[in-house]
């Protein structure tokens, strides 16, 4: 019996760095959203005692195989050894959950294999519990602490400029560590327009400690606001990739073409938001 998971990419819509913890890490207050793009996870029962991983997609290249891959690392806490292949989609190190989200497939797989949800998920990194639900979710604590949230339905370009961001070097970066939350009762948003118009009043408190790590995110940033009919856009998680939002899945998905016909080096894709 072979099982296959979705592992949509996260998007921080609003990502605020609120304060920090004795222990480094940093509070959050961020909207969350996961979108119709991302990786595969198929797990069948293993052939022997260990886990084993097999990684393929356009962006295996690159993703270690080997016991501190994060789909690993999650098969050990689940008490059932797994045969896994990954079918990496996402870019790596690229700010839309990737390695979180491939994780909290893993978990989801094994779990319909039989096997049981580790209580300890944070362990795994701290966006490993808001992919697990993978449905759009406030965000607070250091990644622990998580609201479901209905958004209304979004479309959106997604684009990354091809440069891993290290999510460590961009927290250590940061200048400011404590900036204000959201407010506390979000409001009640009809449609994604209006969702769009709040958002550009919200912030992502990485995004400047990003831009000075790799300059091209502020490439990216200007030619996704440049694309005709884009309503905002920001940089989600600590990089690189950044979205712009659009009206309608179409006027996305020709942003998306256009955009890529003029920088095809670039990694870029329309997405729309899952229910
Ligand atoms: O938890 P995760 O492995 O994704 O985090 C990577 C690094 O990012 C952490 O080791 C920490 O340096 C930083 N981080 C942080 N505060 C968070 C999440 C991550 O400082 N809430």
């Amino acid at each position: 019996m072979t099982v296959k998971v979705f592992a949509p990419a996260k998007i921080n819509l609003a990502l605020h760095v609120t304060g920090q913890r004795a222990d480094g890490y940093h509070l959050l207050d961020s909207l969350v959203a996961f979108v119709d793009v991302g990786d595969q996870i198929a797990a069948s029962p293993a052939s022997q005692a260990q886990s084993t991983l097999a990684v393929t997609g356009p962006f295996a290249d690159g993703v270690p195989t080997g016991a501190d891959n994060l789909v690993l690392k999650a098969a050990g806490l689940t008490g059932i050894p797994m045969d896994l292949t990954l079918d990496k989609r996402l870019p790596p190190a690229s700010g839309i959950g990737g390695g979180s989200a491939d994780a909290a497939a893993t978990l989801r797989a094994a779990v319909r294999l039989g096997g049981k949800m580790p209580d300890d998920i944070l362990s795994l990194g701290a966006d490993v519990p808001v992919c697990v639900s993978a449905r759009s979710a406030r965000m607070r604590g250091i990644g622990d602490d998580i609201s479901p949230v209905t958004l209304p339905a979004l479309h959106m370009v997604l684009l990354n400029p091809r440069v891993p961001v290290s999510t460590p070097d961009v927290f250590s970066a940061l200048s400011l560590k404590q900036n204000a939350p959201m407010e506390d009762e979000l409001p009640n948003w009809p449609d994604g327009l209006s969702l769009a118009d709040w958002l550009a009043g919200q912030r992502n408190d990485l995004q400047s400690a990003a831009v000075k790590a790799a300059p091209e995110i502020a490439a990216a940033l200007t030619v996704l606001a440049l694309a005709p009919g884009a309503l905002m856009v920001r940089m989600s998680g600590s990089g690189a990739t950044c979205f712009a939002l659009f009206e309608t899945r179409y006027k996305a998905d020709f942003a998306a073409q256009q955009l890529a016909d003029s920088n095809p080096w670039w990694w870029i894709k329309s997405a729309s938001t899952l229910p």
